[in-house]
């Protein structure tokens, strides 16, 4: 809470490209629900750096990435939309709560293991420390709510503990987060291993939906899906293929599961995954069109860029002032 206002946090990095589970996942839920909240869209870029990165190609994403927000619906001059490293304070209080939580904690996070594992050759210690960020980013506002995909509620849940475990010795300092996650799109899977979840990074570009795909593509990756030989489409554990695909169907038209499954009673594969691509088309193309006029107009991104992280700046020192008093660092003297 800031005030009497419910707050919003939530960021993406600015890594690979974005997917349909990213904005299944996340981005469309942040657009339906920014107008209930005081909000801060972050582009992560200061997480980014953890794996190695070409700069030039950094600075270029995570324009595109910043566009992409306004896009997808986000008006920016009413949610704050801005690039992390440009409001030091996320930095500042990752320090202060890294004192806060321990390597016990750390150890356990299950996307650390799996990002060691793909980049045994760099385990920084950026890596490691990688949800104390997260955590840092989300308290600096004081977020309520925290719109995630699945994949990010453990980083959730040791936020809210280091939270706790400073408002237990400090007092009320922090609003402890709720993560929030759509009825579907929580878990958008690969679609050529549904026992994966669709990834920036996956190797095999057949196994994504990129938001900036041409209906062609999208069409034809869902056409070479990996399904089963089962021949009948309903909702259930033992056909994970289908039930992905009955998911993105659910999330793209509104349908509930149910639905999808009396309205394809006796039909095809073919025809679903058809069906599947043209609803997921329906819902990209307008944001790529909006996206293709947004992002020649340079002038208007960099006042937004300016605006937004002189904005998200002076709701962060709040609670970063506050934060180094209770620790007991010396005031400032003006
Ligand atoms: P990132 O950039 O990997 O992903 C951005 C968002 O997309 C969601 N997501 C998915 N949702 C459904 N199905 C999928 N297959 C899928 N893949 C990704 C993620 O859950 C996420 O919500 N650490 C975060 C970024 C971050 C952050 C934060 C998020 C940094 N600070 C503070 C919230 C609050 C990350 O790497 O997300």
């Amino acid at each position: 809470m800031i005030g009497d206002q419910k707050v919003l946090f939530s960021g993406m990095q600015a890594t690979g490209n974005l997917t349909l589970g990213n904005y299944l996942g996340a981005l469309k839920n942040w657009v339906d629900i920014a107008d209930e909240y005081l909000t801060f869209f972050s582009v992560v870029d200061l997480h980014s750096i953890t794996v190695r990165q070409d700069p030039a190609e950094l600075r270029s994403r995570a324009r595109k990435l910043l566009a992409l927000y306004i896009a997808a619906g986000l008006d920016p001059e009413k949610n704050c939309i801005y690039y992390q490293s440009h409001v030091s304070g996320h930095a500042e209080l990752a320090w202060i709560l890294n004192c806060f939580t321990y390597m016990g904690e750390l150890n356990r996070m299950t996307q650390f293991k799996d990002k060691a594992a793909k980049h045994a050759d760099n385990i920084n210690a950026g890596l490691f420390t990688y949800p104390v960020l997260m955590a840092a980013d989300i308290l600096l506002f004081q977020a309520d709510v925290v719109p995630v995909g699945k994949d990010q509620l453990q980083h959730l849940e040791i936020t809210r503990d280091i939270a706790q475990r400073f408002n237990a010795i400090y007092g009320d300092v922090f609003t402890v987060p709720e993560p929030y996650m759509g009825k579907v799109g929580a878990k958008v899977m690969s679609l050529q291993d549904p026992e994966k979840k669709m990834s920036k990074s996956d190797e095999n570009p057949n196994a994504s939906i990129y938001l900036m795909d041409d209906p062609d593509t999208v069409i034809r990756k869902f056409k070479r899906a990996v399904t089963d030989s089962e021949a009948q489409i309903l909702y259930r554990d033992e056909q994970p293929g289908i039930k992905n695909l009955i998911d993105i169907y659910s999330a793209c038209t509104g349908k509930t599961a149910d639905e999808v499954v009396k309205e394809f009673d006796g039909r095809g594969y073919g025809e679903f995954k058809m069906a599947v691509g043209e609803s997921v088309v329906t819902v990209l193309k307008p944001l790529q069109d909006r996206y293709n006029e947004l992002i020649k107009d340079k002038a208007y991104i960099d006042s937004i860029i300016k605006n937004n992280a002189q904005k998200a700046e002076y709701y962060s020192l709040k609670t970063l002032r506050k934060v180094q008093k209770k620790v007991g660092f010396p005031e400032r003297i003006r």
